[in-house]
């Protein structure tokens, strides 16, 4: 009998691109989910944007735009991002939706009936100019145990150690510069101890988490849990709380509840809607989460007590990946290797990374490297060298020469190779079943081999010419048993698999739940038509390159500021499991909201993507000239400037380009700045145009009109 399952992968962040990071746990588990569709499973496969929360709040204020529209933008993006590289959701939903705020405030208030909600008066720090409350994340100030400069408010990435906001020296609110204050608020907080046995019960369950996850586990309950700040003043990006003024449900708590939000949308689109409750009120079918290993803490403590207060089911199992690394390093902007789904596309096909990942994931959560030379030998050799040469030698060697047609039958030989890769059938569902790709991967090479070898050892290139009843023999033999390997590999490479079947004329498509027969007698198979290219030597170089282009650009043009207003924190990803605390005196309530604006943060970067004339003419190029530039004392990157843009009175800048100009040099000099960007207040005053320029430390470069040019001209 066919089983029913829900799968699910977290909810990526609207607050930046996808990258490559992202895409371990996107084709992770597209892969396994287009393996059980090919075994004929019934499968639904749910992802949603993660919309909510302070980070993106500001983010939306940063461009001049609304919440809701950053939000759409950045989930037409990522959809498209993830389509490409063939990860095949059934919805790829909002949290921001009315479906997600009915089920949020269901579960909310069915735990407050229930009794496991309280408040509490918390103290914390406020912005007097914002007029509102700051995440540790956005408090920046002097480290006080080391006393490094510019470090966050809940700890120093100088010397690790991790503090209260209130402890910073010098602390300054990272969206203008103004010094907090210390405010009092109340909180509404989720009882999470009250569901300690209930956890543990859940735990006791096999196959919930893998042993190191449950290990972890065990440690954080018996550590003991603590209440959950689920609130959050206004003004945030959120829902409202029923009953309450001013509060907004905290970002984690509806994003998990995004992923039913999802499945609901779905079922009632296309007329299923029995399957939400026979999904989430009932054991019947499986549910699975798949999650990189920062984020357990939600999915295995909160999620769980949070479906069982709603009276919802708990998820089967909870899968957990590690984190990507580049070259053996964390993914890094300045190196260039923090790179991102489009940028990827424009280099490389995106089977390459979905064949790399697959000769590198298991079930454990082990990081997962990806050293470029193994991942260009690897394809090149295994996916062109083995696969795609096997098939396109057979054919537009040989088979192009005997008019396509196939023999009436496989010989005695071609049926022992047949039936020594169909024999592997079982081995390779259950490699996949369990996530072990890696091993599902070299046993398909394997097999390969011993095809490539068969073929070898026949040499049809020279049966061709005495014999050609032989050589149809020898395709014949070899194609069929080829045709088996794509379906093997087409869980990962679903177009090459496609790609297969056109070649080879079939009737129905490959799947995992047939008899795998050979082609039927005098089969006509079709011409050659390209399955894989060769990864050129120079492809991650260049993809590097435009990366670290990329970056150094964002940073010269946006300098500091845009760094603390949360676009571009350092990635702290992959520590962060470990960082989750249990019960300690000293940790504030609101420890979790920090955890999560740090892992706002790491989706670094903003999001690119193509304008349309009227988004180009909202920016407002102008000729500026420099009447004077001066240092700022306490400052090494800034020059306070006077810009003349051809109005009455010069405007003021601050401008992060000291690395590349001393004052002297700047006096009279003509430059492009966009003067309609909304007013930056910082901690030496407002900055009221932005300059153009490139590059960065002493290679720092202006741009300057090249004929003549007046202040306050129009560019475009
Ligand atoms: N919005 C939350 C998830 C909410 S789920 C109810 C979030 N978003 S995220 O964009 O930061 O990450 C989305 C997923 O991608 C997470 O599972 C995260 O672990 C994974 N990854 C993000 N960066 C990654 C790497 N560098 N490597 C591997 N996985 C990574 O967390
Ligand atoms: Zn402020």
């Amino acid at each position: 009998m066919s089983r029913k399952i829900l799968v699910t992968s977290a909810l990526p962040y609207a607050n930046g691109p996808i990258h490559l990071g992202h895409l371990v746990e996107y084709i992770q588990t597209d892969i396994w989910v287009r393996f059980q569709k090919l075994q004929g499973n019934e499968v639904y496969y749910f992802c949603a944007d993660d919309t909510h929360g302070t980070p993106i709040m500001i983010a939306a204020r940063n461009r001049g735009i609304s919440p809701e529209e950053l939000v759409n933008q950045i989930r037409k993006e990522h959809f498209e991002d993830l389509t490409s590289f063939q990860v095949e959701f059934d919805n790829f939903y909002s949290t921001n939706t009315p479906e997600n705020r009915a089920l949020s405030e269901e579960i909310y208030l069915k735990a407050k009936e229930k009794g496991h909600i309280h408040r509490k008066t918390l103290n914390q720090l406020y912005c007097n100019h914002d007029d509102m409350f700051l995440p540790d994340r956005f408090v920046r100030g002097t480290c006080p145990k080391c006393g490094a400069e510019d470090q966050y408010g809940d700890s120093c990435e100088v010397c690790s150690s991790t503090y209260r906001p209130e402890d910073l020296i010098d602390s300054r609110c990272s969206i203008c510069g103004t010094p907090p204050v210390e405010k009092e608020s109340e909180h509404i907080f989720f009882q999470l101890e009250d569901f300690q046995a209930f956890l543990e019960e859940w735990l006791k369950t096999p196959n919930r988490v893998d042993e190191g996850i449950r290990k972890k586990m065990y440690e954080w309950i018996d550590q003991g849990l603590r209440h959950w700040d689920i609130s959050r003043d206004g003004p945030y990006f959120g829902f409202a709380i029923p009953g309450e003024k001013n509060k907004f449900f905290y970002v984690w708590l509806d994003a998990p509840i995004g992923y039913m939000a999802s499945s609901l949308n779905f079922f009632r689109k296309t007329g299923k809607d029995d399957l939400f409750d026979a999904f989430w009120r009932s054991e019947e079918n499986e549910v699975y989460h798949f999650i990189g290993k920062d984020i357990v803490y939600f999915h295995t403590l909160f999620w769980p007590a949070l479906l069982n207060a709603g009276d919802f089911r708990t998820p089967t199992s909870v899968f957990v990946h590690g984190f990507l690394t580049v070259n053996g390093e964390k993914m890094s902007k300045s190196r260039g290797t923090f790179v991102r789904a489009s940028t990827y596309l424009k280099h490389m096909d995106p089977e390459c990374l979905r064949y790399f990942y697959a000769t590198r994931l298991g079930p454990a959560l082990d990081d997962l490297d990806l050293n470029t030379e193994d991942f260009v030998h690897r394809y090149n050799s295994d996916v062109v060298g083995n696969i795609a040469n096997l098939f396109s030698r057979l054919v537009s060697g040989i088979a192009s020469k005997l008019e396509f047609k196939l023999s009436s039958a496989l010989s005695t030989e071609g049926q022992t190779l047949f039936s020594e890769v169909a024999s592997k059938k079982e081995t390779v569902k259950e490699f996949y079943e369990n996530r072990q790709y890696a091993r599902a991967i070299r046993e398909i090479q394997s097999l390969s081999d011993s095809v490539n070898r068969f073929i070898t050892e026949k040499e049809p290139w020279k049966q061709i010419k005495s014999d050609k009843e032989a050589a149809r023999q020898t395709v014949t033999d070899a194609i069929n048993a080829g045709m088996l390997l794509a379906l093997y590999l087409k869980p990962v490479l679903p177009v090459l698999a496609g790609g297969v079947e056109e070649l080879l004329a079939l009737e129905s498509p490959l799947r995992f739940d047939a008899d795998l027969e050979p082609l039927p007698g005098n089969h006509e198979i079709r011409a050659y038509r390209h399955l894989a290219g060769r990864i050129e030597p120079k492809a991650f170089a260049e993809m590097f390159e435009e990366e670290k282009l990329a970056a150094e650009g964002s940073a010269a043009i946006g300098g500091k500021a845009n760094k603390a207003a949360g676009q571009s924190g350092k990635a702290k990803s992959g520590e962060k499991s470990s960082n989750v605390p249990g019960k300690k005196e000293k940790q504030k309530a609101s420890d979790m909201s920090d955890q999560s604006a740090t892992k706002q943060q790491d989706s670094e970067g903003s999001t690119e993507g193509i304008i349309t004339i009227d988004d180009l003419a909202k920016v407002d190029l102008r000729v500026g000239l420099i009447l004077s530039a001066d240092i700022i004392e306490g400052a090494d990157r800034l020059l306070q400037i006077k810009l003349d843009v051809g109005e009455a009175e010069p405007r003021n800048v601050i401008a992060g380009i000291r690395s590349g100009y001393t004052p002297e040099e700047l006096k009279d000099l003509k430059v492009v700045c966009v003067t309609n960007l909304k007013p930056r207040k910082m901690k030496f005053g407002t900055s009221e145009a932005m300059l153009l320029a490139t590059g960065k430390d002493e290679s720092l470069t202006l741009f300057v009109p090249h004929r003549n040019a007046k202040p306050g001209d129009k560019l475009g």
